[in-house]
């Protein structure tokens, strides 16, 4: 199975737009030696012509531009890819769809009920689509036994694994969290047997995800942030990254604890919040995730798994 990172931030991009914080500002200013980074997503085929897409970036244009074979070009209008799996409905990793209107069939969308409620109430995506090229919507269970092999992709098998964590701020159930809000997935190559994990928001290691997590050749996970109270301490919000749904790297019980023992060949940290100090390529934070074999995703990172 091959994995091709299509963007590595987290939300608002690195650099974001209005941040002035060191990083952001250096990268700008080319003072920092840093990557600028798009917002987050994957893509993953198993016979380099057919892909799927995991989260859909307001940045996907761009994204599909720096990704040559998205566009196959056999036929007028073409793309490479067949299917779109949403982890969540949050803002950056669903307003690409708008983007994507243009198809000449309707989008195939693998997402679980709560997604669709979001993306068809608060932030009605799927609604206002209806009126271009419309969505096909698969719907996700979150149950045991919920593995799929999606739409016109061959020999990769989804499991979709229920996160606790919130709907997006602009969600009717925002305060009143529901089993499907958020999903991790477990990617398997039905000819090589080799696992991925993926996971771009994850808060707590809860019992049930973890052997999941074990059983993974590859870990894609969550690398918001460095520390718990990283942007209070640059002055820009007073969100902690754990409130958000992100379990920090460093510290006790933090990513780097939990990614340790486990068996995994390839470790990567993905969504990465433009504050973080892993994002400057020699940073001690940087010198220590290479010290305990994790790697830091980039926009155009593409490994076989
Ligand atoms: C998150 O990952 O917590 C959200 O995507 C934040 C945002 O809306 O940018
Ligand atoms: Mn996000
Ligand atoms: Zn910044």
């Amino acid at each position: 199975m091959r994995v091709r990172v299509l963007g590595s931030a987290a939300g608002g991009g690195f650099p974001q737009w209005n941040c002035n914080c060191p990083n952001c500002d250096g990268v700008r200013k080319g003072t920092i030696d840093a990557k600028r980074r798009t917002q987050s997503s994957i893509a993953v085929s198993s016979n380099d012509i057919d892909w799927l897409l995991f989260n859909t970036s307001p940045d996907i244009l761009t994204q599909f531009q720096q990704f040559p074979e998205s566009q196959p070009a056999r036929s007028i209008r073409d793309t490479a890819f067949k299917s779109i799996v949403l982890l969540d409905a949050q803002i950056d990793h669903t307003t690409g769809l708008f983007m994507l209107r243009e198809s000449k069939t309707p989008l195939n969308i693998y997402c679980t009920d709560m997604v669709y409620e979001d993306l068809t109430t608060g932030n009605p995506i799927f609604k206002i689509l209806e009126h271009y090229c419309g969505v096909n919507w698969h719907q996700i269970h979150t149950n045991e036994e919920n593995s799929f092999q999606p739409e016109g992709i061959d020999n990769i098998k989804v499991k979709a694994i229920p996160l606790s964590s919130k709907a997006p701020p602009y969600s009717p159930h925002r305060n009143d969290p529901h089993e499907g809000d958020n999903l991790g997935i477990l990617l398997e190559d039905m000819s090589s047997g080799k696992k991925t994990f993926y996971a771009p928001g994850l808060g707590q290691i809860e019992s049930h995800i973890k052997p999941y997590m074990e059983a993974a050749d590859c870990l894609l996970v969550d690398g918001t942030c460095w520390t718990n109270d990283e942007m209070k301490s640059l002055g820009i919000a007073n969100k902690m990254s754990l409130d958000m749904g992100h379990l920090p790297q460093s510290g006790p019980g933090g990513m780097i604890e939990v990614l340790r023992p486990l068996p995994a060949e390839k470790k990567v940290l993905i969504h990465i919040n433009n504050t973080n100090p892993i994002l400057r390529e020699n940073s001690e934070q940087r010198q220590k995730l290479t010290e305990e074999n994790i790697d830091v995703a980039y926009d155009g990172m593409d490994f076989v798994v």
